[in-house]
């Protein structure tokens, strides 16, 4: 069967910084370590006053066209997956298509262009169309472009303001890929939940602890639907275990879930036995609480053995290089964890290609979903030419005074005046409304 998956990945930051412990922290009274210790977070990027989720996206993906020689007629699909959308019927794949136009001499006419929403899912389920639709033989030999984009912005006091962020992530997909092959196993978690939503609000209606724990339950019963149909899945299966990633510490409370589950009946477990005994069996207590509680209690010994830490830090830890310094991009955010997963793997000079991914997405409302990624013998050209790192060292570093201006302006209700921070250069920039209230966008040399 020929193998689909994504052949190149870009990524854009916005271009201003929030720094959680130096101007975060101070104005809020709090230990700066609650953030970079506790949620595991440094930074959060926000988008310039020219910025926003079009003009990220059409960023991303015009670095990608031009960096693998594409232009619009090699592209038969544009789908963007955003939380952050400012138009119910128009999709912002129609925008970013008008700006990648503004700059080709060819056209997206012929181009299916779409607009994904399940919270942070939707960036995996727009990877997931793209492969139906190359897998059916819909494609015409074209690749499809997946652009996931969001201003992840929480209200002014809400716990979640310090996870928030901005930035987006383009992946071409295509068959013989040159950066990682999709699975065709899945597994899915999906309930009717209230964590997460933004019911026609700018910013979100957050229940945060629960969110938590909605995220976990949906990515045990994905994982547990990801086995039965690929078998049962051991630590040493995957080189990286990117997870979607609202701030590190939710990441640190999915890997000791996942691997307590992976190491369940084997020598692994029978191993760590005679330090930590083997772990609770359900049918061993009264009620699940008691059961639970127990677990949560196997769990924080387990944390703190050598074989989770050595597989966590191998594993997990890489993942999350970029995600600390950019903080919560929604839909993008698992992307991301590839991408810092796969980069560590380079500037460790680490042989991958042959090796797998398990990749855990959520969005909440709420829906897990895990597959595997086969990485392709492209890998180590296509992450050496990410220059994420320089994005997230270019950042303009907000004081806490511009950083509420950065915040008012977006809450839609308000109609802040905002200078530049940067200087805008060969890049799409926001540059006003039309006359139906269309936002406007162009191409600065
Ligand atoms: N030093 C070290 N650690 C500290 C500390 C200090 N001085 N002070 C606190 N901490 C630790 C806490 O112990 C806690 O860690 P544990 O959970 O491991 O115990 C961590 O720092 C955070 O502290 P709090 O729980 O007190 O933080 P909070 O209540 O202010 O906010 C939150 C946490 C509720 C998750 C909040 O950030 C939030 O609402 N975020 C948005 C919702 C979210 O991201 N949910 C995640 C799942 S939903 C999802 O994934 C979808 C999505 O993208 C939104």
């Amino acid at each position: 069967m020929t193998a689909v998956g994504i052949d190149a990945i870009e990524i854009w930051t916005g271009k201003l910084k929030l720094d959680l412990a130096e101007t975060f922290a101070p104005e809020k009274g709090e230990d700066p370590e609650k953030y970079t210790k506790g949620l595991g977070l440094h930074a959060s990027s926000f988008p310039d006053a020219h910025e926003d989720i079009v003009t990220m996206g059409a960023n991303a993906a015009h670095r990608l066209m031009e960096r693998k020689g594409l232009t619009p007629d090699d592209v038969g699909r544009i789908d963007v997956a955003t939380e952050s959308a400012f138009d119910n019927s128009k999709p912002v794949s129609t925008y970013i298509a008008g700006c990648l136009e503004s700059v080709y001499d060819e056209d997206f006419h012929h181009a299916n262009k779409g607009e994904r929403k399940f919270a942070c899912i939707a960036g995996t389920q727009s990877l997931d169309d793209a492969y139906n639709w190359i897998k059916a033989g819909r494609h015409r030999g074209r690749a499809a472009l997946v652009v996931a984009t969001d201003t992840a912005l929480y209200a002014r006091g809400d716990p979640g303001e310090a996870t928030q962020g901005a930035g987006a992530v383009a992946m071409l997909i295509t068959e013989e890929p040159s950066l990682v092959e999709l699975s065709t196993e899945q597994g899915y978690g999906s309930a009717d939940e209230t964590d997460f939503l933004k019911p026609n609000q700018q910013f979100p209606s957050v229940d945060g602890k629960r969110s938590m724990q909605v995220y976990l339950a949906r990515m045990r019963e994905a994982l547990e639907d990801y086995e039965s149909v690929a078998g049962a899945s051991h630590p040493d299966d995957f080189a990286y275990v990117p997870f979607h990633t609202p701030f590190p510490g939710m990441v640190r409370k999915a890997a000791v879930l996942a691997y307590r589950h992976m190491i369940r009946d084997t020598p692994i477990e029978e191993a760590l036995a005679d330090d930590i005994g083997f772990q609770p069996r359900e049918d061993d207590y009264e009620d699940r609480e008691a059961y639970e509680e127990a677990i949560r209690d196997h769990m924080d010994e387990l944390k703190s053995t050598d074989a989770y830490r050595e597989w966590y830090d191998a594993t997990i830890e890489p993942t999350l290089d970029i995600s600390r310094e950019v903080g919560n991009w929604y839909t993008g955010s698992v992307h991301i964890a590839r991408a810092a997963a796969l980069r560590r793997a380079a500037d460790e000079d680490l042989e991958l290609a042959g090796q797998r991914l398990g990749v855990g997405s959520y969005g909440s409302g709420a829906q897990a979903e895990i597959h595997a990624e086969t990485v392709a013998d492209g890998w180590r050209e296509e992450i050496d030419q990410l220059n994420v790192a320089e994005q997230i060292e270019d950042r303009y570093d907000l004081s806490f005074a511009e950083y509420e201006k950065v915040h008012d302006r977006h809450n839609h209700d308000k109609s802040i005046e905002l200078e530049e921070f940067t200087v805008p250069e060969a890049e799409f920039v926001f540059t006003g409304r039309g006359r139906m209230n269309e936002r406007t966008y162009e191409y600065v040399e």
